[in-house]
């Protein structure tokens, strides 16, 4: 298992160029199964997850193409409508091939997801969603198994908020006869990037952005060109990472207006930021300020930035309260800080943050993607050496991290195993 091993203490300054987002590609990846033509995609991340769910798909016998950046995907040759185990436990995100499938062949089974580190994150808004629609679901042996000759039209009302629960019942109804209605429906830019895909593509699609989203099946897809749009979640990793070690960075090829509440706090914190249509520029001069925060759905804080914030907060001057309400295990980043010299307590969903002066490097370990992105955060600003292990989470969805952070100052090293 690669290890990265970082020196603290350096500023950042320079550009970096944020990649496409990795919660946006997997739903449009699986959007390829909607259709037998050609899909071809501009702006897909280079990443862990995305080169998992192209092997899935790839199993399923949708032909994928890359070449000058661009990936092509060819629907027009599924034979297999399974996602089996070995591949969903790696990557929850599977479960997206469930709503594409059954609406376009009428048969599904994927593997149920199991586990995950930071929550229980079931699936039944899924399942419900397709029940609604339909479908006939049987679960067995560990597989969602879901029938249905064409889906109809249903207005759903989801319990919670879910993204991908969003994006599967989205991605159904496209196909299915009728009208659907997703009232509650998760409003990330991610969704929006989907349903702006699948519009191209020949959906009918009204609502897009809000939280209800009305759709108007049709009997068949066709292919479309599209471009993922940027990742937020990097490029608010990449600014806090400046809101910690000081210094000067311009993020290219992202948007200012997808991250409101995030940039609001980095500017409660101290951090001067000025952006253009597609660029943010963060300049930092001093030791940020606390910012307290509570995560909630779109367009609130984003439970994805609520550890990287986290990481500045821990050096920050004053004491911060960060609630988490979205998943029910996220604060395994707190004890790792703690090793660093953070002074963080748990209170139930709340840390109490105290912030410190400095942070002393450890050897650490990563627990999930978001919490590592932490932890090379606090790492930078850390004194001495901080050696993080387990960063194939990182890998997940980070393009190449430490590349982009050494090449505007960060003392990052990537140790092989
Ligand atoms: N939930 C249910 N039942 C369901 C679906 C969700 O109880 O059927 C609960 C979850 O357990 C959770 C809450 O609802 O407590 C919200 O979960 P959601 O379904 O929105 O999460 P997700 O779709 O599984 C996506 C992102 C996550 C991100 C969350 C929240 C993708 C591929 N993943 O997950 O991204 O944290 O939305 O914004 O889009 C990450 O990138 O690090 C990551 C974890």
């Amino acid at each position: 298992m690669d290890k990265l091993l970082i020196k603290g203490g350096y500023r950042l300054n320079g550009d970096i160029r944020i990649a496409g987002a990795k919660n946006a590609a997997l739903p449009i990846l699986c959007a390829g199964l909607l259709t037998a033509g050609d899909v071809s995609l501009h702006n897909v991340p280079s990443l862990q997850d995305v080169n998992t769910m192209l092997k899935l798909l790839r199993q399923m016998g949708l032909q994928v193409t890359q070449e000058n950046g661009v990936t092509v995907l060819n629907g027009s040759q599924i034979d297999r409508l399974e996602a089996p185990y070995d591949l969903v436990k790696t990557m929850r995100a599977s479960i997206l091939v469930l709503g594409p499938l059954l609406a376009r062949f009428g048969e599904a089974k994927v593997s149920l997801p199991g586990g995950c580190a930071i929550g229980s994150r079931p699936v039944d808004q899924h399942i419900k969603g397709l029940q609604a629609m339909g479908a006939d679901i049987t679960i067995e042996a560990g597989y969602i198994h879901a029938r249905a000759k064409r889906l109809r039209g249903a207005r759903i009302v989801t319990d919670m908020i879910t993204v991908t629960g969003t994006e599967n019942l989205l991605m159904a109804a496209t196909l299915a006869d009728g009208e659907t209605v997703l009232e509650n429906a998760a409003r990330e830019p991610e969704v929006t990037d989907l349903a702006n895909l699948l519009v191209a593509m020949g959906a009918r699609i009204e609502g897009i952005g809000t939280d209800r989203l009305v759709i108007q099946g049709v009997a068949s897809l066709h292919g479309a060109q599209h471009t993922v749009i940027a990742d937020r979640i990097e490029t608010a990793t990449f600014l806090c990472a400046v809101a910690a070690t000081g210094g000067d960075i311009t993020l290219k090829n992202t948007r200012s207006d997808i991250l409101d509440v995030a940039l609001d706090k980095l500017r409660d914190a101290g951090v001067v930021l000025t952006t253009g249509p597609d660029w943010i520029r963060a300049q930092m001069s001093s030791r940020p300020k606390a910012v307290s925060f509570r995560t909630t759905e779109y367009p609130g804080f984003p439970t994805d930035m609520q550890a990287q914030f986290m990481a500045m907060n821990c050096i920050a001057q004053g004491t911060s309260r960060v609630t988490e309400t979205i998943f029910e295990n996220r604060f395994m980043h707190v004890q790792e800080m703690n090793r660093l010299g953070a002074k963080i307590e748990i209170d139930g969903h709340t840390a109490i943050v105290n912030g410190v002066e400095r942070l002393i490097g450890a050897p650490v370990m990563a627990t999930d993607l978001r919490a590592s992105a932490s932890l090379v955060i606090a790492g930078m600003v850390a004194e001495g050496e901080t050696l993080i292990d387990r960063i194939y989470h990182l890998d997940r969805g980070y393009d190449r991290m430490e590349v982009k952070l050494s090449a505007v100052g960060a003392h990052i090293q990537r140790i092989k195993s």
